[in-house]
């Protein structure tokens, strides 16, 4: 399973990047509203610190536009994978990106049919957010199962499941049970999925008693 940082900020990536656990890095445009940075200056500095895929997300909604942003950012480093929306628009600008060789993720799905369609288009990522389902009473992780299921019913599919709009740690582990390929989830969730208080207990412990000993291995 891969992990993504949902993030724009350059800061928690340099950090969050030094466990060597980050294999790439979504961003979308609320989130680059938030870093108050220009989106093709804050993207390249992002990819220059993560080789992985990097979703940098166009602004437009009509074809035209979309296409021409898309190529845009594709153009700004090697490993900018462009994020469009799950509209007509949006898969058409995917089909044509991806039949380029350009990587596609393909945001803001809801449904199982939305995601057949993102796999037709040559999607390179699917993003369901399961987080905004669960906050409208439904159930997010139904709809990774789904996905994974009938993209595993179509090896011709090259499309990934990136579950997006993660929202705490057990979506974390119900996306793997389900076999997901990626999560993308806040800094704040990577963070969390290291805490347990047994761990912090277990060590103190271990400290306070290996402090006893006087040892030193160095
Ligand atoms: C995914 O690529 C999106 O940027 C993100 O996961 C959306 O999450 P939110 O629902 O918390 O805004």
């Amino acid at each position: 399973m891969k992990f993504f940082i949902d993030t724009a900020e350059v800061a928690d990536i340099r950090e969050l990047a030094a466990t060597g656990l980050v294999d790439g890095v979504t961003t979308n445009p609320s989130l680059i509203a938030k870093s108050g940075r220009k989106i093709l200056d804050v993207v390249a500095e992002i990819c220059d610190i993560v080789p992985g895929p990097i979703s940098a997300e166009v602004a437009a909604t009509d074809f035209d536009t979309m296409l021409a942003e898309g190529r845009k950012l594709a153009a700004l480093r090697p490993n900018v994978a462009v994020k469009v929306p799950l509209t007509p628009a949006g898969l058409r600008t995917c089909k044509t990106l991806s039949d380029d060789g350009v990587k596609v993720n393909v945001t803001l799905c809801f449904s199982a049919n939305q995601a057949i369609l993102a796999a037709k288009a040559g999607a390179s990522f699917i993003s369901p957010f399961v987080g905004r389902l669960d906050d409208i009473g439904q159930d997010g992780m139904e709809l990774i199962n789904d996905i994974v299921a009938i993209y595993r019913e179509y090896p011709s599919f090259r499309t990934e499941v990136l579950v997006a709009s993660i929202r705490h740690p057990m979506h974390v582990t119900d996306a793997a049970r389900l076999g997901a390929d990626v999560v993308t989830m806040p800094p704040s969730v990577l963070r969390q999925m290291y805490a347990h208080p047994l761990t912090e207990k277990g060590l103190a412990a271990f400290t306070a008693d290996w402090a006893k000993t006087g040892q030193s291995i160095l």
